[in-house]
């Protein structure tokens, strides 16, 4: 009996050893001074929208024009009333322990009519209170002072696709600096630039540009203009202020469909095009667009009649100004994308797609989410990061965004597992020698997925939208990042 006992006890001892082995095996924790944090967006979450004097964006024009093209027929007026919720909202970032508050600032609440003549103090008063909040709770606040919501009148004068707009969001930023960099130390000046100029200009969302090849590169070589001003205006003026200042990029990484040499070279035009496009004129130790991009879209001109090329050209100045214009890299990472090479066939209609010239496609083994874009793909989080390492002289870079939207419920497993999936990527890519500073998930709450309205949810927490008080409950996932935002460590359990 004795020696049974004795038998029993040393294998389960064994057993128990070997467990703890691999938990300690597996334990993924990250550096002291790494930062977690969470982002949102203006207009995805304000609400108020023409209340204290607020202008009218050009999402509101959108959403109040053309109701047919969102999902829901939903607009952001009132959205998740964060306007009129900032202590409630900074209870929610105590609750997950958070270091860091990424939010985006409303140019037309700042500035109505888009001009710097005429400052909104309402918006002013609403923004700083905000900083002062998290001051006071200890949460770091990084400002996005561009993120999609244009005043409208600057839009009647063509937006992004007139020059002139580089010296306005200069203007701008000005105004905001003079009234928060006091207590702001990190800013982006803008936020997806290839979303916003491919989806806006050269697609039909909002302002709707729909001239894909065309009115998208004219907004990306201004939105460039514009930041470069911005940085350069911070560098001369509010340098003192201990602050630095960033763009965020958004990258999906662009695998090759096949190990063909055609497919790797397709792969990499991708990535350029996609990338390239913002990066290589900042971060690259040569500056101006990647040179794929301006052979091929010049070429593909010349071809179409054009007597130039739709790129348009950055004088040397420019090119001089733009480079090294980051502190560091803000990086949106979500999903991975596979890229064959494409027919070559060139159509006389101007066209992004055509210039880049390949065939994109996602693996349909890959696991779905409820946005048909993103599917969950951690290990191309590794390859981005290392593509940044390796083209761009390794430059700090801290995750912006990240995350994953489901069906509406409170024990979200699956957006657990995608955290989790994500942040051991990262992991990697740190061991790798990437140097990552921190990571954002979006989002705090469910907000408004521009056309896909509120159908596309992404928050920690849930938004009661039926409610007048747009309730707030912590999901799974919440409870799983405050978890994590406490030890630095990847938790081992969800509950
Ligand atoms: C603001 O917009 C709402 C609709 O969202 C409307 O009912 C209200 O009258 C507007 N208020 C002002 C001051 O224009
Ligand atoms: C976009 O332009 C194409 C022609 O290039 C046209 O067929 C389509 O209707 C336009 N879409 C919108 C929403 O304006
Ligand atoms: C996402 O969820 C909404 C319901 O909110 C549904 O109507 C839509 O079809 C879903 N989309 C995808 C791609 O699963």
């Amino acid at each position: 009996m004795q020696s049974k006992y004795c038998f029993i006890a040393v294998v389960v001892t064994a057993l128990c050893l070997r467990v703890e082995a691999t938990r300690a095996g597996s334990e993924v924790c990250f550096p002291p001074h790494f930062t977690f944090g969470v982002a949102t967006a203006a207009y995805q979450i304000e609400g108020a929208w023409n209340v204290s004097g607020k202008g009218e964006s050009i999402w509101d024009r959108y959403t109040h024009t053309h109701p047919e093209r969102i999902f829901d027929h939903k607009t952001g007026d009132v959205a998740a009333d964060s306007y009129h919720k900032v202590k409630e909202d900074v209870r929610l970032l105590v609750e997950l322990g958070v270091h860091h508050y990424r939010f985006s600032i409303s140019w037309p609440r700042i500035l109505p009519t888009g001009l710097s003549n005429d400052i909104n103090e309402d918006g002013i008063r609403y923004y700083s209170e905000l900083v002062d909040h998290l001051l006071a709770n200890n949460i770091v606040p990084m400002v996005t002072l561009y993120h999609w919501d244009l005043p409208q009148s600057l839009q009647d004068l063509g937006g992004w696709t007139n020059p002139i707009i580089a010296e306005y969001f200069h203007d701008y930023a000005k105004v905001v600096f003079e009234h928060l960099s006091d207590r702001v130390k990190v800013w982006f000046t803008f936020n997806e630039p290839l979303s916003f100029c491919q989806e806006g200009y050269g697609g039909t969302d909002a302002p709707a540009g729909n001239s894909s090849g065309f009115e998208d590169y004219l907004c990306g070589h201004n939105v460039l203009r514009a930041h470069a001003n911005v940085y350069r205006m911070f560098e001369r003026d509010y340098r003192h202020t201990g602050g630095a200042v960033g763009i965020v990029l958004d990258f999906a990484w662009m695998e090759p469909a096949s190990t063909a040499a055609e497919d790797q070279k397709a792969a990499e035009i991708a990535r350029q095009f996609q990338f390239g496009w913002f990066a290589h004129p900042i971060f690259s130790p040569e500056g101006d667009y990647p040179p794929v991009m301006k052979q091929r879209i010049n070429e593909i001109s010349k071809r179409q009649n054009f007597p130039r090329s739709r790129l348009p050209v950055f004088t040397q100045e420019e090119v001089v100004s733009l480079r090294g214009s980051s502190d560091f890299l803000g990086l949106n990472h979500y999903t991975t994308r596979l890229v064959a090479a494409g027919s070559g066939k060139i159509y006389p209609q101007p066209s992004f797609y055509t210039d880049m010239g390949v065939v994109i496609t996602q693996n349909p083994d890959w696991p779905r989410t409820n946005s048909t874009w993103l599917r969950v793909v951690p290990w191309g989080f590794r390859r981005a990061l290392n593509y940044i390492r390796v083209s761009y002289n390794n430059p700090p870079v801290l995750v912006t965004e990240n995350g994953v939207s489901l069906p509406r419920m409170t024990h979200d497993v699956r957006r657990v597992q995608y955290a989790a999936g994500y942040l051991r990527a990262l992991h990697e890519a740190m061991k790798d020698g990437c140097d990552v500073r921190g990571y954002t998930h979006w989002s705090l709450i469910n907000n408004f997925e521009w056309t896909r309205g509120y159908s596309e949810r992404f928050g920690l927490y849930d938004v009661e939208y039926a409610s007048a008080s747009r309730t707030r409950s912590p999901r799974l996932s919440a409870r799983y990042y405050a978890k994590l935002t406490r030890t630095r460590c990847l938790p081992n359990t969800w509950e």
